[in-house]
């Protein structure tokens, strides 16, 4: 027998569910499911699950873990939002790491977001996440603010920039500098850099989060990559990415000024596709390897 919260959820659904969605469950259920057990797609299929940018633990989960694989290498990094100038980078479309800097008193947070669009900050569901963050900090952190303040430094702190970091121009510098999953989108990666450099005040602390892989597959992250020149990669696939590895990217960031230290974080055991002559000519093998990798800056001592 179905029980009457299954029923009521059934429901439920039949009215906020697109109707294509409503018609694949009925199907599914003339598969033969049991009546009350999970089923399989309504966990997997992503009409069904929830977003993952209105998670509202997702970006406290991302900066909990780069802490934590920074400090395993570097012991002394320390990061300390309190009355800081903060400048995120290419954040996404929920204000990215802005919440938490805010909540844990950061002066003024300036975010560079291109593709910014402020209509999806006024909707119910983007005033859900923020509620839903204010709530997890709170339990992590104590209760350092209520929801309305904490609603009010969101639009008073945050300065959006809608444009790229080659764009983006100010005559202040700022103390922290954070991207995540960006770098490998910008194409012109030194003269970023270099803007960066120009931006940050000195001794600034920074984490860059890159993501080395082809954004397509993430069972075979390298897929197509290592088999062709990056021409004809671009040519077959786009510009969504720029190819360059890890040691290019530290290359860039050293170039500039900025003393760093490049972490590798996730590193595939074996490549699956042969790497052409010149990929084995410019990477070493560890380099091709390197998924994702974490720089950030060196800490003075
Ligand atoms: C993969 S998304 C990552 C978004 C967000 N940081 C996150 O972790 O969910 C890359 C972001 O970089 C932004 N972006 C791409 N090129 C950029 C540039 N030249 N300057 C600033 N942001 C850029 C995009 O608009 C996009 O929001």
């Amino acid at each position: 027998m179905m029980n009457t919260y299954v029923l009521k959820t059934r429901l439920r659904l039949l009215f906020e569910l697109p109707p294509k969605v409503v018609l694949q469950k009925i199907r599914k259920r003339f598969k033969g499911h049991e009546m009350d057990e999970f089923v399989l797609e309504d966990v997997v299929e992503p009409e069904l699950t929830v977003n993952k940018h209105l998670r509202p633990q997702r970006m406290i989960n991302f900066l909990w873990r780069y802490e934590t694989i920074i400090r395993r290498v570097q012991p002394s990094w320390n990061l300390n939002f309190s009355g800081q100038r903060v400048l995120e980078v290419g954040g996404g479309p929920l204000l990215g790491l802005a919440p938490i800097a805010l909540f844990l008193g950061c002066e003024h947070y300036c975010f560079v977001e291109p593709s910014y669009n402020a209509r999806i900050l006024e909707h119910p569901k983007a005033k859900e996440y923020f509620r839903g963050v204010h709530e997890d900090l709170c339990a992590l952190y104590g209760e350092r603010m209520g929801l309305e303040e904490f609603l009010r430094l969101l639009k008073e702190r945050v300065y959006v920039q809608k444009k790229t970091l080659e764009a983006f121009e100010d005559s202040e510098t700022y103390s922290i500098v954070f991207s995540n999953a960006v770098f490998e989108h910008i194409q012109d990666v030194p003269a970023a850099v270099q803007k960066l450099k120009r931006l940050s005040a000195e001794n600034s602390t920074f984490i860059h989060l890159v993501n080395f892989g082809n954004h397509r597959e993430s069972e075979n992250p390298f897929g197509g990559l290592y088999t062709r020149s990056k021409e004809e990669y671009w040519k077959t696939y786009g510009k969504g990415i720029n190819t360059l590895r890890a040691n290019d990217i530290l290359r860039c960031l050293m170039d500039a000024g900025f003393s760093t230290t490049m972490i590798p974080y996730v590193v595939v055991e074996r490549l699956k596709e042969r790497p052409n002559e010149w990929w084995k000519a410019h990477h070493t093998d560890d380099e091709l390897r390197c998924r994702v990798a974490l720089f950030v800056n060196t800490p003075t001592a």
